[in-house]
Protein backbone atom coordinates (compact mmCIF):
# COMPACT_ATOMS: atom_id res chain seq x y z
CA UNK A 1 0.00 0.00 0.00
CA UNK A 2 1.40 3.47 -1.23
CA UNK A 3 1.07 6.19 1.92
CA UNK A 4 -0.56 9.44 1.88
CA UNK A 5 3.11 10.81 1.94
CA UNK A 6 4.42 9.04 -0.76
CA UNK A 7 1.54 9.87 -2.69
CA UNK A 8 1.85 13.89 -2.03
CA UNK A 9 5.66 13.08 -2.75
CA UNK A 10 5.38 11.07 -6.32
CA UNK A 11 2.26 13.78 -7.69
CA UNK A 12 5.04 16.01 -6.39
CA UNK A 13 8.27 15.22 -8.80
CA UNK A 14 5.37 14.43 -11.08
CA UNK A 15 4.20 17.53 -11.94
CA UNK A 16 7.27 19.62 -11.25
CA UNK A 17 5.38 21.80 -8.51
CA UNK A 18 7.22 22.44 -5.03
CA UNK A 19 6.10 21.51 -1.78
CA UNK A 20 7.45 21.74 1.20
CA UNK A 21 9.09 19.13 4.42
CA UNK A 22 10.56 19.16 7.34
CA UNK A 23 12.60 16.06 8.63
CA UNK A 24 12.52 14.64 11.72
CA UNK A 25 14.75 12.08 13.69
CA UNK A 26 13.39 8.36 13.49
CA UNK A 27 15.24 6.99 16.78
CA UNK A 28 18.06 7.68 18.56
CA UNK A 29 17.16 8.52 21.47
CA UNK A 30 14.16 9.91 23.67
CA UNK A 31 14.69 13.33 22.98
CA UNK A 32 15.10 13.24 19.42
CA UNK A 33 12.85 10.12 18.24
CA UNK A 34 9.75 11.57 16.10
CA UNK A 35 11.00 15.37 16.83
CA UNK A 36 11.72 17.77 13.53
CA UNK A 37 14.44 19.07 13.55
CA UNK A 38 14.72 22.96 14.76
CA UNK A 39 16.59 25.86 13.40
CA UNK A 40 18.70 28.21 15.82
CA UNK A 41 21.46 30.29 14.56
CA UNK A 42 23.80 29.41 16.49
CA UNK A 43 27.69 30.53 14.74
CA UNK A 44 29.75 29.99 13.05
CA UNK A 45 28.25 26.44 12.24
CA UNK A 46 24.19 26.54 11.40
CA UNK A 47 23.25 23.16 12.69
CA UNK A 48 19.95 22.12 12.42
CA UNK A 49 18.78 20.08 15.76
CA UNK A 50 16.77 18.52 18.29
CA UNK A 51 16.94 19.56 22.04
CA UNK A 52 14.74 18.90 24.69
CA UNK A 53 11.41 19.67 25.93
CA UNK A 54 9.81 22.10 26.66
CA UNK A 55 10.82 23.33 23.32
CA UNK A 56 12.29 27.18 22.51
CA UNK A 57 9.03 28.94 20.79
CA UNK A 58 11.65 31.55 19.17
CA UNK A 59 13.10 27.91 17.14
CA UNK A 60 11.89 27.53 14.17
CA UNK A 61 11.39 24.16 12.23
CA UNK A 62 14.05 23.41 9.38
CA UNK A 63 11.71 23.66 6.23
CA UNK A 64 12.82 22.60 2.81
CA UNK A 65 11.66 22.37 -0.30
CA UNK A 66 12.67 20.30 -3.31
CA UNK A 67 11.86 22.19 -6.73
CA UNK A 68 11.84 19.40 -8.68
CA UNK A 69 11.68 21.99 -12.30
CA UNK A 70 14.89 22.84 -11.24
CA UNK A 71 17.11 20.29 -9.66
CA UNK A 72 15.17 16.93 -7.73
CA UNK A 73 18.68 16.77 -5.68
CA UNK A 74 18.78 20.01 -4.26
CA UNK A 75 16.80 20.77 -1.21
CA UNK A 76 16.39 24.65 -0.68
CA UNK A 77 15.87 26.02 2.74
CA UNK A 78 12.32 27.76 3.36
CA UNK A 79 13.05 31.85 4.72
CA UNK A 80 10.85 32.38 7.73
CA UNK A 81 11.67 33.97 10.61
CA UNK A 82 13.67 35.84 12.05
CA UNK A 83 15.81 37.28 9.04
CA UNK A 84 14.25 35.32 5.75
CA UNK A 85 17.57 36.11 3.69
CA UNK A 86 16.90 37.65 0.20
CA UNK A 87 19.28 34.56 -1.37
CA UNK A 88 17.73 30.98 -1.74
CA UNK A 89 19.59 28.51 1.27
CA UNK A 90 20.41 25.21 0.72
CA UNK A 91 20.31 21.79 3.01
CA UNK A 92 24.10 20.67 2.55
CA UNK A 93 26.81 18.66 4.18
CA UNK A 94 29.77 19.86 5.47
CA UNK A 95 33.04 17.94 6.19
CA UNK A 96 34.85 21.74 7.15
CA UNK A 97 35.18 20.18 10.66
CA UNK A 98 37.88 17.56 8.98
CA UNK A 99 36.44 13.99 10.20
CA UNK A 100 37.17 11.55 7.71
CA UNK A 101 33.85 10.18 5.94
CA UNK A 102 31.56 12.05 8.28
CA UNK A 103 29.53 15.38 7.74
CA UNK A 104 27.69 18.03 9.44
CA UNK A 105 24.23 18.54 8.43
CA UNK A 106 24.02 22.35 7.87
CA UNK A 107 22.34 25.15 6.63
CA UNK A 108 23.99 27.39 4.30
CA UNK A 109 23.11 30.52 2.65
CA UNK A 110 26.93 30.81 0.87
CA UNK A 111 27.67 27.22 -0.43
CA UNK A 112 30.67 28.69 -1.97
CA UNK A 113 31.82 29.85 1.63
CA UNK A 114 31.47 26.54 3.00
CA UNK A 115 34.90 25.22 2.65
CA UNK A 116 35.34 22.39 1.12
CA UNK A 117 33.74 19.89 0.95
CA UNK A 118 30.50 20.67 0.86
CA UNK A 119 28.09 18.03 -0.31
CA UNK A 120 24.51 19.62 -1.29
CA UNK A 121 23.76 18.94 -4.99
CA UNK A 122 23.06 15.02 -4.66
CA UNK A 123 20.26 14.34 -2.24
CA UNK A 124 17.98 12.07 -2.12
CA UNK A 125 14.48 10.87 -1.53
CA UNK A 126 14.41 7.14 -0.71
CA UNK A 127 11.24 5.40 0.02
CA UNK A 128 11.93 3.00 2.91
CA UNK A 129 12.80 -0.50 2.26
CA UNK A 130 9.79 -1.35 4.81
CA UNK A 131 7.57 -0.61 1.75
CA UNK A 132 5.27 1.44 4.94
CA UNK A 133 5.20 4.85 2.16
CA UNK A 134 8.16 5.84 4.75
CA UNK A 135 11.02 8.61 3.02
CA UNK A 136 14.26 8.67 4.13
CA UNK A 137 16.96 11.25 3.37
CA UNK A 138 19.79 10.10 2.04
CA UNK A 139 22.67 11.78 0.12
CA UNK A 140 25.18 10.83 -3.01
CA UNK A 141 25.60 6.88 -4.30
CA UNK A 142 25.96 4.46 -1.26
CA UNK A 143 25.38 0.95 -3.04
CA UNK A 144 26.62 -1.61 0.17
CA UNK A 145 24.59 0.90 2.16
CA UNK A 146 27.35 1.98 4.70
CA UNK A 147 26.06 5.42 5.61
CA UNK A 148 23.99 6.42 8.30
CA UNK A 149 22.52 9.33 10.22
CA UNK A 150 23.42 9.43 13.85
CA UNK A 151 22.34 12.41 16.15
CA UNK A 152 25.78 13.62 17.97
CA UNK A 153 25.09 15.38 21.21
CA UNK A 154 26.12 18.79 21.69
CA UNK A 155 25.87 22.31 24.21
CA UNK A 156 24.96 25.54 22.39
CA UNK A 157 26.74 28.48 23.13
CA UNK A 158 23.79 29.29 25.49
CA UNK A 159 24.42 25.47 27.50
CA UNK A 160 21.33 24.01 26.08
CA UNK A 161 21.64 20.11 24.97
CA UNK A 162 21.35 19.87 21.06
CA UNK A 163 20.79 16.69 19.04
CA UNK A 164 22.42 17.52 15.66
CA UNK A 165 22.47 14.94 12.28
CA UNK A 166 25.77 13.69 10.95
CA UNK A 167 26.03 11.50 7.71
CA UNK A 168 28.89 9.05 8.61
CA UNK A 169 29.95 6.07 7.24
CA UNK A 170 32.03 4.24 9.77
CA UNK A 171 35.87 3.42 9.09
CA UNK A 172 39.31 3.06 11.01
CA UNK A 173 39.83 6.96 10.11
CA UNK A 174 36.96 8.02 11.95
CA UNK A 175 36.47 5.31 15.19
CA UNK A 176 38.80 7.55 17.15
CA UNK A 177 35.86 10.76 16.69
CA UNK A 178 32.47 8.46 16.37
CA UNK A 179 34.25 7.07 20.04
CA UNK A 180 34.95 10.54 21.63
CA UNK A 181 31.05 11.72 20.85
CA UNK A 182 28.17 11.17 22.35
CA UNK A 183 25.75 9.68 19.80
CA UNK A 184 23.06 7.59 19.03
CA UNK A 185 22.42 5.90 15.80
CA UNK A 186 19.20 7.30 13.96
CA UNK A 187 17.52 8.17 10.47
CA UNK A 188 15.68 11.01 8.79
CA UNK A 189 12.35 10.93 7.67
CA UNK A 190 9.93 12.99 5.48
CA UNK A 191 7.37 14.92 7.03
CA UNK A 192 5.54 16.89 4.40
CA UNK A 193 3.94 20.18 5.59
CA UNK A 194 0.19 21.25 5.57
CA UNK A 195 0.50 24.82 7.10
CA UNK A 196 1.34 27.80 5.53
CA UNK A 197 4.97 29.71 6.29
CA UNK A 198 3.81 32.39 9.01
CA UNK A 199 7.14 33.55 9.80
CA UNK A 200 5.73 35.32 13.38
CA UNK A 201 4.12 31.90 14.58
CA UNK A 202 5.70 29.63 16.65
CA UNK A 203 8.72 27.27 14.81
CA UNK A 204 7.75 29.25 11.44
CA UNK A 205 5.13 27.32 10.43
CA UNK A 206 1.18 27.08 11.14
CA UNK A 207 -0.34 23.94 11.10
C1 LIG B 1 10.88 26.51 -9.32
O1 LIG B 1 11.73 26.86 -10.38
C2 LIG B 1 11.05 27.48 -11.47
C3 LIG B 1 12.06 27.67 -12.60
O2 LIG B 1 13.17 28.45 -12.17
C4 LIG B 1 10.46 28.79 -11.00
O3 LIG B 1 9.76 29.40 -12.06
C5 LIG B 1 9.52 28.54 -9.83
O4 LIG B 1 9.07 29.75 -9.31
C6 LIG B 1 10.24 27.76 -8.74
N1 LIG B 1 9.28 27.42 -7.69
C7 LIG B 1 9.49 27.72 -6.41
C8 LIG B 1 8.42 27.34 -5.46
O5 LIG B 1 10.51 28.28 -6.03
C1 LIG C 1 8.12 2.60 8.57
O1 LIG C 1 9.20 1.72 8.72
C2 LIG C 1 10.36 2.31 9.29
C3 LIG C 1 11.48 1.32 9.22
O2 LIG C 1 11.08 0.09 9.76
C4 LIG C 1 10.03 2.78 10.70
O3 LIG C 1 11.16 3.42 11.27
C5 LIG C 1 8.88 3.77 10.63
O4 LIG C 1 8.52 4.14 11.94
C6 LIG C 1 7.68 3.18 9.92
N1 LIG C 1 6.72 4.25 9.74
C7 LIG C 1 5.39 4.04 9.75
C8 LIG C 1 4.55 5.26 9.49
O5 LIG C 1 4.91 2.93 9.93
C1 LIG D 1 18.10 28.11 20.40
O1 LIG D 1 18.71 29.02 21.27
C2 LIG D 1 17.95 29.30 22.44
C3 LIG D 1 18.68 30.35 23.23
O2 LIG D 1 19.99 29.94 23.45
C4 LIG D 1 17.73 28.01 23.23
O3 LIG D 1 16.91 28.26 24.35
C5 LIG D 1 17.07 26.97 22.33
O4 LIG D 1 16.92 25.75 23.02
C6 LIG D 1 17.91 26.77 21.09
N1 LIG D 1 17.25 25.83 20.20
C7 LIG D 1 17.92 25.02 19.38
C8 LIG D 1 17.11 24.13 18.48
O5 LIG D 1 19.15 24.98 19.33
C1 LIG E 1 38.61 13.98 15.42
O1 LIG E 1 39.67 13.23 15.98
C2 LIG E 1 40.94 13.87 15.87
C3 LIG E 1 41.99 12.89 16.39
O2 LIG E 1 41.67 12.48 17.68
C4 LIG E 1 40.90 15.17 16.68
O3 LIG E 1 42.14 15.86 16.54
C5 LIG E 1 39.79 16.07 16.13
O4 LIG E 1 39.66 17.23 16.92
C6 LIG E 1 38.46 15.33 16.14
N1 LIG E 1 37.46 16.16 15.47
C7 LIG E 1 36.24 16.36 15.96
C8 LIG E 1 35.35 17.29 15.17
O5 LIG E 1 35.81 15.84 16.98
Amino acid sequence: MISPTLLVLLGTLGTAQATDYFFRFVGGNTVTNGQRLRFNVSFPIISPGVTPAPYNPDDHFARIYNNASVSPSTLYVVPTNPHPPPVPGYYGLSGAEGVPDAYRLIQSYHPSDEGTPFLYQDWKLEPSCSGNGTVLLRYGKDPHGEKRWIAVKETTNSGVEKWVPWYVKPTAANIANLTAWDYDIADLELVVTTGQVASNAPGGVIE
